[in-house]
């Protein structure tokens, strides 16, 4: 049996990868609107990917015999500044969503539960890569999209995802 604190993070947890989606999915309308194909392609797969994140806390769950709990996603239009400012604020999601993903894994070594830290393993590993692709992209970003050919090249780039 899973400890109910881990069960009630866990369900926390799909809340924020559902957010995630959400705020993924955001992004890639503001670049849509601007006719950035690319950019916004890319970020729907990302959206893709964070419900993909979702459905594993809910399989584990089921499986384990938990109750998965849905709560609303308190996620919304933003008003962007310019395109660089969502890139900057995926990167720090990111970064605030692998501090949640520890937070869990602190529970596990709490409650000595091997299966739920084996089972974290993997967005350890996931979270890395996600921090380090979000800060490519600025980089890349930084370095591409000094004109519009350069920002066009990107958003091919990124179309190809
Ligand atoms: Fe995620
Ligand atoms: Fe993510």
């Amino acid at each position: 049996m899973l400890n109910q604190k881990i069960i009630a993070a866990m369900n926390e947890q799909i809340n924020s990868e559902l957010f995630s989606s959400y705020l993924y999915v955001d992004m890639a309308n503001f670049y849509g609107e601007k006719h950035l194909y690319g950019f916004q392609h890319w970020f729907m797969k990302q959206a893709s990917e964070e419900a993909e994140h979702a459905e594993k806390f809910i399989d584990f769950l089921v499986k384990n015999a938990a109750h998965v709990e849905l709560k609303p996603v308190n996620g919304e239009t933003r008003a962007y500044k310019d395109l660089r400012e969502p890139l900057t604020i995926q990167l720090a999601h990111e970064q605030k969503v692998t501090s949640l993903i520890e937070k869990i894994y602190d529970l596990a070594d709490e409650f000595k539960d091997r299966r739920v830290a084996h089972f974290l393993d993997w967005f350890i590993d996931e979270q890395s890569e996600e921090e380090a692709t979000a800060f490519a992209l600025i980089d890349r970003y930084d370095r591409l999209a000094i004109d519009s050919k350069g920002l066009a090249m990107l958003d091919e780039e990124l179309g190809k995802r």
